[in-house]
């Protein structure tokens, strides 16, 4: 029985997949405010110009700088591993694989972009970057990247995520970066928010308004920004998790997983994995792909697919994406990273055409399955990875009463060791579930009216 699958450092990938390249329906080009798409010089002052040709990019294989290798090597190739324990805890015939992002430094999926980002920026010659976090996870990754590679960093991280994760800061601060509460008095627009909402938990469209405004305002020029996910090439860096996994099913005889998931948030650490197998789905194999989100955040299963803002100050070109509305301000989950607005704009082509079917679970039955998880299999997971492990072991007693042996693929985006405070509010019967009530969702959409509308022109072949 093969528990562990590592893989060999001499077959990491050397080149990441590119979903634009084969989805097909071609995605659509993010607006300017004009209504027209945006042009690569317009994106200059935000993004370093190396990271928006990639961003532009439909080349399907890009060449993964050997720098940038020399630094995952740290952790990568990260282990797939097999469920045993909780397979036979659940008696399902079904095999339950799932690739271990945890074992990075900071704990997840998030420094195999925030290394790619970090290293783009320095061979641009950029000496600071700006970003937002949720979580923490994303601000911990970015942290460490640029101590890495001897970048200032700055993190705006939402307020909620603030206080209830005072470890994801020390860890930023241990990595040398500088970490603030958004929304917060260091910028025009976080002072705007402050006198109108003073007691507002913040919220990710916020928090990223602020790092815009912080890096486009340097003088010197030498400041930019970076977005943890959402982005094309972000999901670009990211499929370097589910090319490793292809190698390592195949270590174990396995050619194609029936069922892939991934808990998203702003869609990376599910692209990452997937979108390797979603190739292999638009060549013609038969793969379910789950996208999981929570029901109080129901970007993909209740948004609509629209053009929308990707931050609250309406700063960032329309992207066409599934959206609750850049003003929605989500409950205060404890899954912070699954609590953003929007969804990247290539997973959302992917739903448009029929590729992925997304599902939308409520927080109790996700620390149910992390209770679960832990009991069985031992690990701690993030409350954002548990929507995953949730799915999973749904499709795994699906499987059971089927009498099916299914494969089962999810991405197991990171450990949960700095989110006991989620824990001990479940232990302890102090969570409630929340679905957005169909008059929130109303409102938060009201700003989309008059904003330019995406084709919803598919292939129709799935
Ligand atoms: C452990 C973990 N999983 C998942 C997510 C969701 O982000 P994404 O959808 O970009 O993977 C986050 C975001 O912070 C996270 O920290």
């Amino acid at each position: 029985m093969d528990v562990k699958i590592p893989l060999s450092e001499k077959d990491i990938p050397k080149q990441w997949y590119n979903l634009a390249a084969d989805l097909p329906s071609p995605l659509q080009p993010p607006l300017g405010p004009d209504g027209k798409p945006i042009t690569p010089d317009m994106l200059a002052p935000v993004f370093p110009m190396n990271i928006i040709e990639q961003e532009v990019s439909t080349q399907r294989w890009i060449d993964i700088p050997q720098e940038i290798l020399e630094i995952l090597y740290r952790w990568r190739p990260a282990p797939l591993r097999r469920a045993v324990y909780l397979e036979k805890y659940l008696k399902t015939p079904a095999k339950i694989f799932y690739k271990d992002e945890s074992t990075s430094p900071p704990g997840s999926h998030k420094p195999n972009t925030a290394v790619a980002q970090a290293y783009y920026n320095k061979v641009f010659g950029i000496k600071k970057i700006t970003t937002e976090t949720g979580a923490g996870q994303w601000g911990s990754a970015l942290a460490f990247a640029c101590k890495l590679l001897g970048l200032e960093c700055k993190v705006y991280m939402v307020r909620i995520s603030f206080d209830q994760k005072p470890f994801r800061k020390l860890m930023m601060q241990v990595w040398g970066a500088k970490c603030i509460a958004s929304p917060s008095d260091q910028t025009e627009f976080g002072r705007k928010i402050l006198k109108e909402m003073p007691d507002t938990p913040g919220s990710l469209g916020i928090a990223i308004s602020e790092a815009i405004e912080d890096a486009v305002h340097d003088k010197t020029g030498q400041t930019r920004y970076s977005l943890g996910s959402v982005l094309n090439h972000v999901m670009l860096h990211q499929t370097i998790i589910g090319l490793e996994a292809k190698k390592q099913l195949k270590m174990v005889g396995i050619d194609k997983p029936d069922i892939v998931i991934g808990c998203a948030g702003g869609g990376s650490n599910f692209a990452g994995l997937s979108f390797p197998f979603v190739q292999d789905k638009i060549n013609g194999a038969d793969i379910e792909i789950i996208p999981v989100e929570p029901k109080a955040c129901p970007t993909m299963t209740r948004g609509e697919f629209a053009y929308d803002h990707g931050d609250t100050a309406c700063m960032t070109p329309l992207l066409a994406m599934h959206t609750l509305g850049h003003a929605f301000v989500p409950e205060p989950i404890h899954a912070g990273g699954l609590r953003y607005h929007g969804m990247a704009p290539l997973v959302c082509q992917a739903i448009v055409e029929g590729l992925l079917t997304p599902r939308a679970y409520h927080q109790l039955k996700c620390y149910e399955a992390a209770l679960t998880w832990a009991n069985t299999e031992g690990f701690i997971c993030a409350p954002e990875t548990s929507h995953a492990i949730a799915a999973a072991i749904d499709e795994a007693v699906k499987a059971r009463e089927e009498g099916k042996e299914k494969v089962i693929l999810f991405n197991y985006s990171g450990h949960g060791l700095m989110d006991l405070t989620g824990y001990d509010a479940y232990l302890s019967g102090k969570l409630a579930d929340y679905e957005l009530p169909e008059d929130s969702l109303k409102k938060s959409t009201a700003c989309l009216k008059g904003l330019p509308k995406p084709s919803t022109k598919k292939s129709g072949k799935w």
